[in-house]
């Protein structure tokens, strides 16, 4: 039996979803056992055909992908249209999709592929707004003691990026997020505490085109996108890629330092929806606390993992 750990990558391709794909692909320690898509950073029509363009580019092949929710539990669909651009990932070319997506529905896959998995074998990483994985605990509330863990790129802890205090993917369907923190499992939040620091500096932008392969000139042309649409729009002068930090943390939990602490996701304040609140107060952590907080990240191991993946996939 192999010893790769297996992972269902849940995205919303987006720039920095395309690069958790890459990641996870390209990584020898990890198993990609299949692809969920999310409406998010775009509709779910569009982020499903990037996933499906992503793989052709990246070689992905022989990996289950479903298209799941249209929209969150209870609000409207937000795209993220300032950071990912009209088609949640402009800036590059997509080749045709050579896999047929799945025919069931990507909450039945993430369920299907869990229940069918040893017990403790697979780790859920959501990239993108919770719907799929509330959806799927709601629909068969078994997955909760089956998986591994849940190690998600959301929110933050002292950190906001689509409010002063509230990160897209949690805002985006707070109610979501709020089941998938309560569910009783272990959730890892990689959030922007951490997600902050992995910024595509030009000296790594500068390794990456070292590479000189297709997929590296691919990734490039999202980097330099995602550069001009963070620096246009949220002031930053390199782009924090968020989403392979959390399939870092699973490749290698040193990477992503964290603190056990209760978290809980504000579902009605007016200016603080979608805010994550982890309870930091000593004393406060319950024994069996099943929820961790990002806290550090080792950025240069960080972009050492995507750089090697990046070259791998040839
Ligand atoms: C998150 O929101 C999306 O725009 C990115 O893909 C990432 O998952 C960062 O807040
Ligand atoms: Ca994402």
């Amino acid at each position: 039996m192999s010893n790769k750990k297996k992972i269902i990558l849940d995205c919303d391709p987006g720039h920095d979803d395309a690069v958790a794909l890459i990641l996870a692909h390209g990584n020898p320690t990890i198993d990609l056992v299949a692809i969920t898509t999310i409406g998010g950073n775009a509709f779910l029509g569009k982020v499903t055909k990037n996933a499906l363009g992503i793989m052709a580019k990246a070689g992905i092949k022989d990996v289950p992908i479903a298209a799941g929710c249209t929209r969150p539990l209870l609000r409207e669909v937000e795209e993220a249209g300032d950071v990912h651009g009209e088609t949640g990932l402009d800036g590059v070319d997509l080749p045709e999709p050579e896999v047929e997506l799945d025919l069931r529905h990507g909450v039945d896959l993430i369920i299907d592929t869990i229940m069918g998995s040893e017990p403790g074998s697979i780790t859920l990483v959501p990239t993108g707004p919770l719907t799929n994985i509330a959806m799927a605990v709601r629909k068969e509330p078994a997955i909760a003691e089956r998986v591994k863990e849940v190690v998600l790129m959301g929110g933050g802890i002292h950190e906001g990026n689509w409010s002063a205090v509230a990160e897209f993917n949690i805002k985006t369907d707070p109610e979501a997020a709020q089941i998938v923190f309560d569910a009783p499992w272990e959730v890892t939040m990689v959030g922007l505490d951490v997600t902050h620091q992995a910024l595509a500096t030009e000296e790594i932008s500068a390794r990456i085109q070292n590479i000189g392969t297709p997929l590296s000139e691919f990734v490039l042309g999202l980097l330099s996108f995602f550069r001009k649409a963070y620096k246009d729009n949220q002031g930053f002068d390199h782009p924090p890629v968020h989403d392979p930090v959390a399939v870092a943390r699973v490749i290698d939990p040193s990477i992503v330092g964290t603190v056990r602490a209760p978290i809980s996701v504000e579902c009605q304040g007016s200016s603080t929806l979608g805010m994550t609140v982890v309870d930091l107060r000593p004393g406060c952590t319950p024994e069996n606390c099943h929820t961790q907080a990002a806290q550090t990240l080792d950025t240069e191991r960080f972009w050492d993992l995507v750089i090697d993946a990046i070259q791998r996939a040839g």
